[in-house]
Order: structure tokens, then C-alpha cells, then sequence
């Protein structure tokens, strides 16, 4: 959608646009006023994104800009506090400052932000926005294939890249944070009343409850909040559309769940089929396999615990674990013992197989849990969480009986 300047002034006071152009101004030592704005968002969205194009005056200047602006929302048309709205707003900004402060072109690089009116200014990858959701969605043929497991190779390098690269970083991300919003909300963690309402949950469905199903659900706390040699600077919401794939160079975009946190919670992406995403389907398992190797190949260039064997995989169960945990948690908010839910899509191309009516969300949760299962079964970890999964599963297809499993991504769909 193309606004004009004038329209674009009436939905977002020129104070933005002024103090945009004041701070780049101030950032490349150079006067920048631009002479075209177009707003890429669509109307009411939380976030309004902008592009800015000014005149190019010198090489070193672009010509244009993205400014990502979080429409904070104090009324009651939003689930979030304030407090949780400016942190979301925090972690996008400090994310991309910090990854840009290290380099290894790993997002857009960060130019400028605004704590008094909610934005960043950062690199424009593009007018188009080629992401994971092209090649994963399109129908399946050979070439299809082909193309969607190039896509998933450059995503898991990058993801692999940027952990290692980050690793033993966090005091420099902890300083960029603080000096953006101190009292900023860690995001991979769990509250107690979060532990214990799922601990209720899975004792009312499955009627298991013990102190060593309780003692391992605090362990996937423990894990998830304790620092440890595989602490790196994660996404968090590395979904297919939360990526720029531009002629085999992926780079992530999009860090309002970005933290420093464990590894394994974006690593384990794929096995639990992108699990924060609208974009989600199944792997088949042997790219799951594959992609995870590659993924560790990367890591292990900086984390050397990554090489072992028995490490790895504790990480890796623990993570399934962790976004399992999560999955119950939207079970309980969506009321999906009651109704299906079927969450809203992104923007898909022309070409694409996507189906938005299918995108429903009793399938993902019968799904994560058989790859839950699956893996800790192997790894042998978390054996009463694993019990417990196990009835779960069992239960929901008695609940469900007309629901089945999520189906492959379509670029995957005559694959076994
Ligand atoms: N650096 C960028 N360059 C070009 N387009 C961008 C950039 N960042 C975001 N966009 C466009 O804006 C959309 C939304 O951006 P994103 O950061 O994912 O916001 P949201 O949190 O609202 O999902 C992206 O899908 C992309 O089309
Ligand atoms: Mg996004």
C-alpha cells in the first residue's frame, strides 16, 4: 500500500517523521529530509512500518530506511500491559543494535531509535520481502523441493552463525538494554503460577500428577532461565516470515522476542514445527535430521559442548520441552478443549499452496506431541513428563477423534 505524505501525516504525526529525520541528520552528520513515504503495514496492525526515502547524497548514505514503529495501546484492545508493549518494543531494538554492534550481517543493520515515540530506524532489505514462506508453501514438484531445502539450509546456517557469534555476549546486550528500557520483561521464562497452572492442566487431563512429574517441569524452568555455555543471543520467534532470503543471503528480522536465553529455544524450531508462527506444517523427519546437523555444524565453530553427544541432546529435549510447556499454555488461553481455533495467516504469493481454513490449531498440539515423544523417548530424558505427554496424547485424540496431525509443508507433501 503507497500513502501519500499527507495521509501517512494524518494517521502518524509529522513529529515522527520530523524527529526521524532529525536523528538520522544528527546520526550521518548530513541534512536528510525525505521526499517519499510509504507506509508497508497494513492499517491497525500494532506495528506501523515505514519506508523513508530521502536523496542520496553520498555513497555511504542509503536512500532509504525502514522505520518500525510500535503503536503503543493503553486501552483495552490489546492482551499486553504497556509495560509488556514498550519491552516488546525494547527487545526489537536492542536486539538489532546489538547485532549490529558485532556485525556479521546476521539482521538489517540499526541506525537510530526514538524512546519517546516507540521507533527504530534500520536497513531497508528490499521492496519485496523474500522469506521462507515462498518456498516452504508452494506446491511440491522436484524443483520445489529443491528450492525449499536450500531455503532451510541458509535459515539453520544463519541461526547457527548468530548463536555462535553471540555467545558469551550478554554483557554487552544487558548495557544496550538497560540504557533503552531498564525494567525491560526477560521473555524465555516461566512464572510460578505459569508452572503450576500447567501442572494442574496436565493432572486434570491425564489424572498424573507426582512430585517427580512436578520435579521435572521445574527442571525445564530451571533450564530455560539458567545461563550455561550454550547461552546466545536468540530470536525467538524465528518464524518463515521473520526472515529476508534474498538471493541466498538470510538475514532475520523482526527481534521483539529477542534475548539472550538458551540456544536450543530457536534451535528446536523445526522439530516442534515452528512453533510460535502462523506458518507452521510438518517436516518430514529426515530434514529435520539433516537441518539439525548443519545447524550444529555451525555451533560447535564456537560452543564446544556442542560436539557432545549426550549435552546436545539434553538441550535439545529440554527446548522440545520447554515449547511444548508453551503449547498447553495456548491450549489453556484459546480454549481449544472446547472449540478449534484457527489463527489468522500472513501474506502468502500468488504461487503458494497455502490454505488458511486448514490452519488450525488442534493439529499442531497432537503433532509437537508426537515429536516430543519421539525424541524423548531416544534421548531418555524427562521420562515422567514423557509418561505424562504420552497419556496426554492419548486423551486429546479421544477429545479430538475428528482431528488428526498437521500435514507436511506443501513444498514436502510427496515426500515420506
Ligand atoms: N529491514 C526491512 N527491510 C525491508 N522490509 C522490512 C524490513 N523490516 C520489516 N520489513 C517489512 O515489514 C514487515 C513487518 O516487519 P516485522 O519487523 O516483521 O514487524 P511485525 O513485528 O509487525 O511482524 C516485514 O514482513 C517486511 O515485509
Ligand atoms: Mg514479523
Amino acid at each position: 500500500m503507497v500513502l501519500s505524505m499527507s495521509e501517512v501525516s494524518i494517521a502518524h504525526s509529522g513529529e515522527v517523521i520530523r524527529h526521524a529525520s532529525k536523528l538520522l541528520s544528527d546520526y550521518f552528520q548530513k541534512n536528510i529530509q525525505f521526499t517519499k513515504i510509504t507506509q508497508l503495514s497494513e492499517p491497525g496492525r500494532r506495528n506501523l512500518i515505514l519506508r523513508l526515502e530521502s536523496e542520496r547524497q553520498i555513497d555511504e548514505i542509503p536512500a532509504t530506511f525502514i522505520l518500525k514503529k510500535t503503536e503503543i495501546e493503553k486501552e483495552r484492545l490489546t492482551d499486553e500491559t504497556e509495560h509488556e508493549q514498550l519491552s516488546r518494543f525494547a527487545h526489537d531494538w536492542a536486539g538489532l543494535q546489538f547485532l549490529t554492534h558485532i556485525g556479521g550481517e546476521h539482521a538489517p543493520k540499526f541506525y537510530v531509535g526514538s524512546i519517546e515515540h516507540k521507533f527504530i530506524i534500520i536497513e531497508d532489505l528490499g521492496i519485496s520481502h523474500p522469506s521462507l514462506v515462498g518456498p516452504l508453501t508452494r506446491k511440491y514438484s522436484a524443483d520445489n523441493l529443491k528450492q525449499a531445502e536450500s531455503a532451510l539450509i541458509a535459515y539453520v546456517q544463519r541461526l547457527g552463525k548468530m548463536h555462535a557469534d553471540t555467545a558469551g555476549k550478554l554483557d554487552l546486550y544487558n548495557f544496550i538494554v538497560k540504557e533503552i528500557y531498564p525494567s525491560i520483561d526477560r521473555i524465555h521464562a516461566f512464572s510460578d503460577s505459569e508452572i503450576s497452572k500447567m501442572t494442574k492442566l496436565i493432572k486434570s487431563l491425564t489424572g498424573h500428577y507426582s512430585n517427580e512429574l512436578d520435579n521435572e517441569i521445574c527442571d525445564v524452568k530451571n533450564y530455560i532461565e539458567t545461563n550455561n555455555e550454550f547461552t546466545v543471543f536468540l530470536h525467538g520467534d524465528i518464524c518463515p516470515d521473520n526472515v529476508f532470503y534474498n538471493e541466498n543471503n538470510m538475514r532475520f528480522i523482526d527481534f521483539e522476542y529477542g534475548d539472550f536465553g538458551n540456544a536450543f529455544i530457536d534451535a528446536a524450531y523445526l522439530r516442534m514445527f515452528m512453533p510460535s508462527c502462523w506458518c507452521s506444517k510438518r517436516f518430514p523427519s529426515y530434514i529435520i535430521s539433516k537441518m539439525e546437523s548443519i545447524y550444529r555444524d555451525e555451533l560447535k565453530k564456537k560452543i564446544v559442548s556442542a560436539s557432545d553427544d549426550l549435552i546436545y541432546e539434553k538441550q535439545l529435549t529440554y527446548a522440545c520441552a520447554y515449547w511444548m510447556l508453551r503449547g498447553l499454555q495456548v491450549l489453556d488461553e484459546v480454549n481449544l478443549l472446547e472449540r478449534e481455533w484457527i489463527g489468522s495467516s500472513g501474506p502468502v504469493d500468488a504461487d503458494s499452496a497455502w490454505e488458511p481454513k486448514t490452519n488450525a490449531s488442534r493439529p499442531r498440539i497432537l503433532s509437537r506431541l508426537e515429536a516430543f515423544i519421539s525424541l524423548a523417548k531416544t534421548t531418555g530424558h524427562l521420562p515422567h513428563l514423557t509418561i505424562a505427554f504420552i497419556a496426554l496424547l492419548e486423551r486429546l485424540k479421544i477429545l479430538w477423534p475428528e482431528t488428526s496431525g498437521m500435514s507436511l509443508y506443501p513444498a514436502f507433501q510427496n515426500v515420506v
